[in-house]
């Protein structure tokens, strides 16, 4: 029988009684460990071997464990350092012994509740006595961590009670492992007895075989269209920007030109000039970050009429009846560096002909860029996100053309259910919110603000047409569109590798 190379050297190296992982025979054969499993199901198919497939389960640490493993248990770093401030005669107070440990946050109450569990001392009115005595080099969650770093995995040879309380501590995981064990059949023995040689088989075409000729009395590998082929992830665009391109196809169809602008900037652009009183709740240090160094932008930076008119504004108001706050305004306050809460910087900076020069109605502008606020991050919440800022600048515009503009807008990703909320914005009159409801869930979600910019903050731009405006997230239209829950599944850090790869295209 004539077979191919490596068929011949798998069907020679493997026995009826004795079955041999794919990986083994792959090192033994010097081959490649897929060109292996390709042979052996190829003469598997010609009955000669036995493929069978078993699945074990590993146990590996987990990334906490590891850390664990490197450094130490937190309630091994609380004993240890006990016993250097003499916490095993006298209660020291947790603080202290905390600091003494290196711990902090959650890896404090860890190392609390861990103590106490073994025994490893006692905790009273926030003070802790550690226990001398305890035998810290034969704690067998310790043991286990140690002997995992050091590469065991065959769960079997575990403490049982052991294992699940690491598990519980979510310091070890379990991870199945495929293998592929090859034996002989009777008909392989009765092959190998008659006589198998190695057939010259061609695996690639190439081009002295055309050339040559040779490729009409060539024999050709059979393809196994079954194997397992290794998965080969190539780069490609997050998810999220894939639909930022969206938005901006959409809105570039709509009509819209596309704003730049910096991502730090003077407070005055990201907010006096929105008609911001300068004690508003948003603008401390709560909610912004402010830049260290430089800490302002330089007064020449700021154009003097600009200032003067939005001073005007905040001071005296604007308007035959001087209406507004007539609240205190601080040039030096204004200049103050952050990185910007919203685009709508953006949107003042073209509004007052600074990026792209003086602008005559009618006028449609979009960006579709980050804005960073210091939020509590939550599910609907981080410390940056994508808006979606917008404007329409014409002579006559009602509350009809901005709710027209967003049906239009959202038709497009075939949202067709938003609502509107009537809301303040200090720079807004009037102001709606939206809101569109979770394909999934069934909550409504808020996905924008939104209203008609108001005189007292397009007059001192120089602005005499009315301005309809809005900010719109695009990671919550992202939750909409794919149904996703968590902003975090999205966007950011814990954002699972296999969601960035196998995501799909929507256009
Ligand atoms: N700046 C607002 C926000 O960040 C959005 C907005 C822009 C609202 C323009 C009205 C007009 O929520």
């Amino acid at each position: 029988m004539k077979l191919p190379d490596t068929q011949v050297a798998v069907l020679r190296s493997v026995s009826t009684d004795d079955p041999e992982t794919v990986g083994s025979l792959a090192e033994e054969l010097g081959e490649q460990t897929q060109a292996v499993a390709g042979a052996a199901f190829e003469l598997e198919e010609r009955g000669l071997v036995d493929v069978t497939e078993t699945t074990e389960t590993d146990l590996v640490l987990t990334e906490e464990g590891q850390h664990y493993a490197a450094e130490e248990l937190p309630e091994h770093a609380m004993w240890t350092a006990g016993q250097s401030v003499g916490a095993d005669t006298d209660p020291v107070e947790i603080g202290r012994l905390a600091g003494e440990a290196g711990l902090d946050g959650e890896e404090i109450q860890i190392a609390l509740s861990n103590l106490a569990r073994k025994g490893m001392g006692d905790i009273e009115d926030g003070s802790v006595r550690v226990d001398p005595d305890y035998d810290a080099a034969g704690d067998p969650e310790r043991g286990l961590l140690a002997a995992l770093a050091d590469g065991a995995a065959d769960s079997a040879e575990f403490d049982e009670a052991t294992v699940a309380q690491l598990r519980r501590r979510n310091l070890v995981a379990e991870r199945e492992r495929t293998s592929r064990h090859v034996t002989l059949t009777e008909e392989g023995v009765t092959a190998l007895m008659e006589g198998v040689e190695a057939a010259e088989s061609v695996g690639q075409v190439t081009s002295e075989l055309l050339t040559s000729g040779e490729w009409r009395d060539a024999e050709f590998a059979e393809y196994n269209v079954e194997a397992d082929a290794e998965t080969v992830y190539g780069g490609r665009t997050h998810p999220l920007c894939e639909m930022a391109e969206r938005v901006k196809d959409v809105l570039v169809g709509m009509g819209f030109e596309e704003m730049q602008g910096p991502h730090v900037d003077a407070d005055f652009y990201i907010n006096d000039c929105l008609f911001m009183p300068q004690d508003h709740p948003a603008r401390t240090h709560w909610d912004r970050f402010a830049l260290a160094d430089p800490e302002r932008m330089d007064r020449e930076a700021l154009p003097d009429d600009l200032v003067a008119a939005v001073e005007r504004a905040h001071r005296e108001g604007v308007g035959p009846d001087g209406e507004g706050y007539h609240s205190p305004w601080d040039e030096e306050f204004a200049r103050a560096l952050a990185l910007r809460g919203h685009t709508t910087s953006l949107s003042v900076r073209h509004l007052a002909g600074i990026a792209a020069g003086e602008l005559d109605p009618p006028q449609r502008y979009f960006s579709v860029e980050k804005g960073y606020r210091n939020d509590t991050i939550d599910a609907t919440h981080l410390l940056e996100f994508f808006q979606i800022e917008g404007w329409v600048m014409a002579e006559d515009l009602s509350v009809r053309d901005l709710m027209g503009t967003f049906t239009e807008f959202y038709e497009q990703f075939e949202i067709t259910d938003i609502e509107f909320k009537p809301h303040y914005n200090p720079y807004t009159e009037p102001s709606f919110e939206l809101f569109g409801r979770h394909p999934t869930t069934g909550e409504l979600i808020e996905i924008g603000n939104s209203g008609i910019f108001r005189p007292e903050m397009l007059d001192p731009l120089g602005v005499d047409a009315d301005v309809m405006a809005w900010g719109l997230a695009l990671e919550r239209l992202m939750m909409l569109v794919t149904g996703a829950e968590d902003i975090r599944d999205v966007h950011g850090t814990l954002v699972d590798m296999d969601f960035l790869r196998s995501e799909e295209v929507t256009y």
